[in-house]
């Protein structure tokens, strides 16, 4: 990718995607599971921008939802309804009324209480709710605290013997169709040992059911697998599909999966500038336009994404290495995207880029401090467009203006 020509041209910081690597990592997991019936759902949460979305409807993929708000973009960019499940610890009565509505695959039921107001939704308006259970399997994930959801102190998923209590009392309503089993045991998964297991409990779970003469036809294995930011050993994920089409081996299922950062994390890049430096006494700050609002991963989970300097300058000057910290315009501490990093003869206006940005980057940032979000575009073909074009800063203050119409009268009529 030519950074300086994308700086220019689209000013920073700036989000840019590279849709081949998005469509060969999509295809990568087609292709390990092709031996059995599969169905990969994206899971939007990574980056939930439409173009992005179009290009999986494209290459006939589903998607994984957390909210009503990502059914609609999935729909919207073309996913057909029948491949949309819908997932998340908390779903309102009006968003699992409009999933029913919408006709979706599925919803991953949490907890007994949600599986009561899903089948109280679904008998208010005659219809059947075709769900699946999120199983907790109380397995340890080994990843970031903050990102593991397999364990029992984890607010995901039913443990094992209630969820079988529930399978067999949605199995008797009238309203619910439990099709599926669910389990995600947690995100940038580097090893398989945690995953497999996991697979192999639910699986012998799955079997117990069947025999209960309840229809399980969906195998859900959560997330994707992680992927290497600095030095990490990642999963084969032809060793994962193996791994996994070994525990379901006598199974009548469709096996689906809910990748998100391997699809899009390594294609997307944040394009940022230096705009000034500073020197303390032991540290020296480079200071640049992007912040924690546009990528938050470093300043919430110590997370490392490799930054590239990028000099306006043809020749550097190597003898004026330094050690430094690369921070943000914003009013906190913790506003970094790099600690004590080497970078060579930095100066104003130069370009710091942050690889593997494009899962749950943008995806995750926000206008604090009255920041506008940066511009997203997609290179596809050899050619850039913008995807999502960088917020004014009047569109930030536009649904505040009703709002300060009414106080400023009361604020005046009180004298
Ligand atoms: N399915 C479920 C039910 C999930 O909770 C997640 C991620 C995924 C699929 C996608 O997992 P992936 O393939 O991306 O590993 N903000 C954090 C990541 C949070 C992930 C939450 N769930 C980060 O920046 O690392």
């Amino acid at each position: 990718m030519d950074f300086k020509n994308l700086a220019k041209q689209y000013g920073t910081p700036l989000y840019a995607y590279d849709f081949e690597k998005i469509k060969s990592n999509f295809l990568a997991y087609k292709k390990v599971f092709q031996a059995r019936k599969s169905l990969i759902c994206y899971a939007l949460k990574a980056n939930s921008n439409l173009s992005i979305l179009a290009q999986i409807a494209a290459l006939e993929g589903g998607a994984d939802c957390v909210s009503i708000g990502e059914v609609r973009r999935a729909i919207k960019a073309g996913i057909k309804p029948y491949k949309i499940i819908f997932s998340g610890v908390g779903k309102r009565d009006d968003e699992i009324k409009e999933a029913l509505d919408s006709e979706i695959l599925f919803l991953n039921v949490e907890s007994n209480d949600e599986l009561l107001r899903i089948e109280a939704i679904a008998k208010k308006y005659n219809k059947n709710a075709r769900i699946s259970i999120r199983v907790n399997p109380d397995i340890d994930p080994k990843t970031h605290p903050y990102i593991s959801t397999g364990l029992s102190e984890n607010k995901f998923g039913i443990e094992i013997e209630e969820a079988k209590k529930l399978y067999i009392y949605a199995h008797k309503s009238n309203f619910l169709s439990p099709i599926g089993i669910h389990f995600h045991i947690g995100s940038q998964l580097t090893e398989l040992e945690p995953i497999l297991q996991s697979a192999q409990k639910i699986a012998s779970f799955t079997k117990s059911l069947i025999a209960l003469g309840i229809n399980i036809k969906f195998f859900d294995v959560g997330g994707g697998i992680g992927i290497c930011y600095k030095d990490e050993n990642t999963i084969s994920l032809y060793d994962y599909a193996q791994g996994i089409l070994a525990a379901i081996k006598g199974l009548d299922v469709t096996i689906i999966c809910e990748p998100g950062r391997s699809i899009v994390g390594e294609s997307g890049y944040l394009i940022t500038k230096v705009i000034s430096q500073k020197q303390h006494k032991n540290k020296h700050f480079v200071i640049i336009d992007g912040a924690m609002n546009d990528l938050l991963r470093p300043s919430l989970y110590d997370a490392y994404h490799r930054p590239n300097h990028l000099s306006q300058k043809c020749q550097k000057n190597t003898n004026d290495s330094k050690l430094v910290d690369i921070v943000g315009p914003i009013c906190e501490s913790g506003d970094f995207l790099a600690k004590n990093i080497l970078l060579n003869n930095v100066e104003n206006g130069d370009l710091i880029v942050f690889e593997n940005a494009g899962a749950y980057g943008y995806s995750m940032s926000s206008n604090y401090n009255t920041r506008t979000r940066a511009c997203e575009i997609g290179i596809i073909h050899n050619k850039a467009h913008i995807i999502k074009p960088r917020e004014e800063l009047d569109q930030l203050f536009e649904n505040e203006l009703e709002g300060l119409a009414i106080f400023e009268d009361i604020l005046n009529s009180r004298g």
